[in-house]
This record gives C-alpha cells, structure tokens and sequence, in this order.
C-alpha cells in the first residue's frame, strides 16, 4: 500500500480540469486506471466481469511467448482470446528473438488485435539467458533494436511494460523511457521496483517520477501496491504518471475501478465511496458470473480447476462460511458449483467476521513465470 498521505478532496471536487480520457497511440481510454496483467488470473472471464462493473480504462492480456503465439500452442491462443465484451484491450508479448517478437506483433495484427505490449520485466532465466525479458533493460541498444523492429513491422500502438531496472545498481528506467519515446513507444508502464526485489520492499515511487520526468509526451503508467482509491489518487498525484494500472488491487477488490470512477468523474467523496461495499448479492453475482464466463470460454474441467484458484480469495472477501469455501476449493461440476452458489447465498452473514481487505493474501506473482 502507498503511504502517501490521502488527499482531502478530490479531483473532481477541486474542479482539476484534467481530462478524464486518455489518449494512447490511436486510441481513447475512457478512464485512467487500468487492469495490470497477473498471469494466471486476468484471463477473459475476469476481465470480462472486472470490466462490467465499470471503471477499467484498459486491460492487457497476461504474457504470452512469442514464439508459442506463432506456433499456435493452445495455451498461447487461450491467453490471447478476447471478445467484444473485453474492449479496450492490449496483448502483452514477450521473448529475446527480435524477429519472433516482430512476427508475433504482425499475427496480432492480421488477427484484429488493437494493441501490442512488450514485457520487459520477465527474469526467466531461459528468457533473460538470450538477453531478453528483464535482462533488455540492461542493455539499452539491445531493447531499442527490438522495440523499434516490433514498431516498425505494424500499425498498431506499441507500448511497454518495465520495472525500474535489474537491480537497485542499474536503474535504466528512467533513460529507456526516453530512447522508447524518440522510437516511437506510444506509453510506458512501470513497476516501481526493480527486478532483483521480486514484489519485496515498497515501491519506490520516486522512480516511477523519475520515469514520468524523463519523457516529454508519451503517457506514463504508474503501478505497483495500490490497493485503494486513496493509493491510486497519491500515485497520480506524487508521480505525476499519466495513468495507473492496478494488478493485485483489482483482486482485492473488483470494484476498485468503478469507485476510482465515482470520485473522479461524479465527484464522491472519498471516504464515503471506499466505505461503500457491495450487497451480498453483487457479491455472489460477481462470482457466479466469473465462474460461470470460465465455463464457457474453457469449458467445465478446466473451468473447475481454474476456478478453485479463486477459493481463499473469495471466501474471505465474502465471508464465505469455511465448510463451504473448503468446496469451492475442490468442486468438479458445475452443477456442483451452482449447489455451492445456493448455500452460500443462504448461509451468507454466518461467517460474521469477515477478515478486513488489508489482510487478504494477494498473490505474490510467480516471478519465474514473468
Ligand atoms: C500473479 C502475478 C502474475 C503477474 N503476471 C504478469 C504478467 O503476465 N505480465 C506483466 O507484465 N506483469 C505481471 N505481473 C506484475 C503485475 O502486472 C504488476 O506489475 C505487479 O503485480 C505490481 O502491481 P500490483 O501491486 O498492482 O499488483 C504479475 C504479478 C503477479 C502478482
């Protein structure tokens, strides 16, 4: 969480003429706040169910491999599928090979996809061994060479996501940032921490200021531990990043965006729209949805096994009593699931005290998978 302290009023109070669109390559973001990519969790169903509950100005798909996009790997044409539902949408790609990155970025092109992210904070070894992923921000000619190819091979907007650096002696951030904008890099997200931290420590909000000073135009996207209205706004406002992208945030709490929305746009208060919670009943809809939208994208086994991920979370966040969270951890059908769905709607306030958002686990991020 940020430790920035919370503003007293609001943007849109203050009467701050900001816009509240933005602009990135040829598109319009109707919000500022995004949904950062956590692999293995904002698959099409979450983003999907995120996205309705209004608020999400972007969203990007988790990593993909490159080379697994142009061989058509199930997995690499699961990770990419979209649909009308999960608009505005930018793919993130990753790999070390310049020319399989630039054949990537042109299928995503040929296929109708609206937007290309490049990762560059992905420390696998086999990754970082052929000087891609995280190891490109040690070596600035190197992720120019292969940006600028993946810009000039489309048409689309081509932006990248980074940490502050490999380690706390190399912060390259801040001069990437400005090589990327003369090439041509329509924005730039980034983590304020660098890749030896891991998710340890805080961030370090200076470096992401730090990366936002050293472009001239092109929006900056701060991200890293905001979890509520008031991290976002101090993030904003302490950077001066253009945008913010929320990963683990957007778990924590779904409906972050569209309480970011209601201060911004409409003008809440603060305290009064972070105090709001949904009712029970958005709060199962919100999940039978989910569950329901893996089902038909992934069909019912995987849907199940992918599903029983979202357990712990949502029985905390809810207050689901533990014998039935426990079958939400291991249910098979979903017959099974809409049989769970009933009895927590009728058993709902049993388990009374809920554990406060601050206390849920988030997930860490599997750091060798990125
Ligand atoms: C489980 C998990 C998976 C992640 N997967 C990706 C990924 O696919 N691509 C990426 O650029 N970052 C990935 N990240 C990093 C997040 O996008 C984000 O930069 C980081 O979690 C800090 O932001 P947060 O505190 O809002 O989550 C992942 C993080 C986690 C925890």
């Amino acid at each position: 969480m940020l430790t920035a302290e919370q503003p007293r009023t609001n943007p849109a109070a203050s009467g701050d003429a900001e816009s509240l669109t933005i602009r990135i390559g040829n598109r319009t973001l109707a919000t500022r706040y995004f949904l950062a990519p956590l692999a293995g969790y904002t698959h099409l169903a979450f983003r999907q169910v995120v996205r309705e509950l209004g608020g999400v100005g972007l969203a990007t798909t988790d990593l993909v491999q490159a080379t697994h996009l142009l061989t058509g790997t199930k997995w690499a044409r699961q990770l990419v599928r979209t649909n009308e539902f999960d608009q505005p949408l930018s793919v993130q790609i990753y790999g070390g090979v310049v020319s399989q990155l630039v054949l990537a970025a042109k299928w995503l092109e040929d296929h109708g996809y609206e937007a290309i992210d490049i990762n560059m904070g992905c420390p696998m070894a086999k990754i970082t061994g052929q000087g891609g992923g995280a190891r490109l921000m040690c070596d600035t000619n190197g992720a120019c060479g292969l940006v600028g190819a993946v810009i000039e091979a489309v048409r689309l907007p081509v932006t990248v996501k980074m940490r502050l650096g490999w380690d706390r002696e190399q912060i390259t951030a801040p001069a990437l940032a400005r090589e990327f904008e003369q090439i041509g890099v329509a924005a730039i997200t980034i983590h304020g921490r660098t890749r030896q931290q891991g998710f340890g420590g805080t961030v370090q909000i200076d470096g992401i200021r730090a990366v936002k000073e050293a472009v001239d135009k092109i929006p900056v996207v701060g991200n890293g531990d905001v979890r509520t209205i008031a991290d976002a706004l101090a993030m904003r406002r302490i950077t001066g990043c253009d945008a913010v992208a929320l990963g683990r945030g957007a778990l924590l709490d779904p409906w972050i965006f569209r309480r970011l929305q209601r201060v911004v746009e409409l003008g809440e208060p603060i305290e009064e729209v972070q105090q709001w919670k949904p009712s029970p009943d958005d709060q199962l809809d919100f999940l039978a949805k989910h569950y329901r939208l893996m089902r038909e994208h992934r069909g019912e086994i995987a849907s199940c096994l992918m599903f029983r991920k979202f357990a712990a979370w949502y029985g905390a966040r809810l207050g689901i009593p533990e014998d039935l969270e426990n079958r939400l951890r291991r249910f098979e059908s979903a017959v099974e699931f809409a049989d769970i769905v009933d009895d927590i709607r009728a058993r709902h306030g049993e388990r009374i005290d809920p554990r406060p958002t601050s206390d849920i686990r988030v997930p860490n991020g599997p750091v060798e998978f990125w």
